[in-house]
């Protein structure tokens, strides 16, 4: 059957960027399921659409007119790539993904993203809810300090501004909703290999995700 590497972890820890390097090295594809949220998020504050009005916002994630370009991803014709990455869209990505009704809006979509040769998901369930089976779930995370560091790095680079103190807080209030939350917590899958990658590089990490792949 067609392989599944599933990579869950907290904000800021480096998922992405480890995800997309294992898929490019194993030649798979690649399912940001973050990007989904945060997709409905800004279609959703564009739209004046209330963060907590589920039904609406099921809605809205179900018909979401997006597509995914190499790097780039498109709402409609219009390139939303650095748009999404915006810490408001990020802040209200996981206001909305507390509501199992956009949870299961967008359920359908990423298991159409399991394509052979195989798939490298990221995410928060990828490894507990939709891809149970994987072949290898991974836990990435790295202490709240570094997580914050790398998070002001990526928006510094994406030109937007950022103080580390907010992005402190911002963090661990995201943390605290998405492994508090009822619906689909944040926690290492069942069988999860846990990597800690605080002082490591990326390219260590994804080296360590190929081996465990290769076993
Ligand atoms: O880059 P960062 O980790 O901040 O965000 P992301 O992976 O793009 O996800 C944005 C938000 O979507 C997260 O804070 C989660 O609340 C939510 N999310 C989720 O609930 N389930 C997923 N599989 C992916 C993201």
């Amino acid at each position: 059957s067609i392989p599944v590497i599933a990579i869950d972890g907290p904000t800021a820890s480096g998922k992405g960027t480890v995800a997309q390097r294992v898929a490019a090295r194993l030649g798979f594809h690649y399912l940001d399921s973050g990007a989904l949220y945060r997709l409905t998020a800004l279609s959703a504050l564009r739209k004046g659409i209330d963060l907590g009005a589920e039904h609406a916002l099921a809605k809205l994630a179900a018909a979401l007119p997006c597509s995914f370009q190499g790097e780039h991803i498109l709402l409609g014709q219009e390139d939303v790539t650095a748009a999404i990455r915006a810490e408001e869209v990020g802040n209200a990505a996981s206001q909305i993904a507390i509501l199992t009704p956009v949870r299961k809006a967008l359920y359908g979509l990423q298991l159409g993203c399991r394509k052979a040769p195989g798939l490298v998901a990221d995410g928060r369930d990828m490894g507990t809810v939709i891809f149970p089976h994987a072949r290898l779930k991974v836990f990435l995370t790295a202490s709240a300090e570094a997580r914050a560091e790398r998070r002001y790095k990526q928006l510094i680079d994406k030109g937007f501004s950022a103080s580390m103190d907010d992005l402190l807080k911002d963090l661990q209030a995201r943390d605290a909703r998405d492994s508090q939350r009822e619906v689909a917590p944040l926690k290492p899958a069942e069988g999860a290999n846990v990597l800690d990658t605080s002082d490591m590089t990326a390219d260590q990490a994804v080296e360590q995700v190929l081996s465990w792949f290769a076993v």
